[in-house]
């Protein structure tokens, strides 16, 4: 088994909205390295339980060590959230509390053979679970130049779309763009240097892009706010932690339509961000943003 790390962001906050009770059902929509379903577990009596999702076979494996009979483990994609509830619980169960930490995990971008990372000579691929026909390869050998700029634009809110994609389509008329370290190059050598970030590869943006149009991610994202929103017990939460404006905005949304309706509440009104302290020693909290549904009706 490769080894899985990842270090879970804003658990005390997540916990603490979750209100973990003894007997209560709960759903961890991205199981991960299993930081949040390890600390619901250990709150959980024999009669609780913690239904984990997650589309990378690769957490699955991880979590087999830590597995307890209060525990139920799904391969699948959150977006398929009511049909996992059903095959699971055999009947329309409702749950106590509902989380989903957006993204991807350490130990993916890590992973040689996703290609996650600007240094990975081996693959283009993307996808958070197993080999998909569309893979980040795929779109970036065959999208039009102005697909490409389009959600380069669009998901990376990269200034320099239009020249990224110009360069992208001028050296795959050359050699096929076959892993993630030579698209990386391509990426930098079409923004110029001096507008270079300090902080961040300048391919950090196009790759993100490249990522939610390959996960189909804010697709996935408005349909699972909708089902998990519904699957809410009386007086449960829905915690959503995202770390891209474009996520944030449709979970911003998506909640404020569903106070509107008068059945739900917002927790906080404005999103909650890592404490000083978590973001010193974890960089990834950064850019995390926490916000909570509940249902009052
Ligand atoms: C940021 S990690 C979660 C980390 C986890 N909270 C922990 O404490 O270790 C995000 C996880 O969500 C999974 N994921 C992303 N999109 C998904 C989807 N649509 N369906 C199921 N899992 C998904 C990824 O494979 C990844 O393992």
């Amino acid at each position: 088994m490769k080894n899985y790390f990842h270090t879970p962001v804003m658990l005390e906050e997540v916990i603490k909205f979750l209100d973990v009770k003894v007997d209560g059902n709960y759903i961890d929509a991205t199981l991960g390295g299993g930081g949040y379903t390890k600390k619901i577990t250990s709150l959980l009596g024999d009669d609780g339980r913690a239904l984990s999702i997650d589309l990378d076979p690769l957490s699955l494996e991880n979590f087999s060590q830590f597995k307890t009979k209060k525990n139920i483990v799904v391969n699948d994609n959150f977006v398929n959230i009511k049909k996992i509830v059903l095959e699971n619980f055999k009947k329309q169960i409702f749950f106590d509390g509902i989380v989903a930490d957006l993204g991807l995990s350490s130990a993916q971008l890590d992973d040689e053979e996703r290609g996650f990372s600007f240094n990975n000579e081996k693959s283009l691929d993307m996808a958070f679970g197993p080999k998909i026909e569309n893979d980040t390869f795929w779109i970036v050998n065959n999208y039009k130049q102005f697909e490409l700029e389009n959600i380069i634009k669009e998901y990376g809110e990269e200034p320099w779309a239009k020249k990224i994609a110009g360069r992208i389509v001028e050296e795959r008329k050359k050699n096929k763009i076959d892993n993630s370290k030579k698209l990386a190059e391509i990426i930098s050598s079409a923004i110029p240097k001096k507008f270079w970030s300090k902080r961040i590869n300048p391919a950090t943006k196009t790759f993100q892009a490249l990522r939610m149009e390959t996960n189909n991610e804010l697709d996935v994202l408005g349909i699972f706010l909708e089902d998990a929103s519904n699957l809410l017990k009386v007086g449960g939460c829905l915690v959503v932690v995202s770390f891209h404006s474009l996520e944030d905005r449709i979970v911003k949304r998506f909640f404020k339509s569903k106070k509107e309706s008068g059945n739900f509440e917002l927790v906080n009104k404005k999103p909650l961000v890592a404490t000083e302290n978590e973001t010193k020693n974890n960089s990834r909290a950064r850019s995390a943003k926490l916000r909570v549904l509940k249902r009052i009706k």
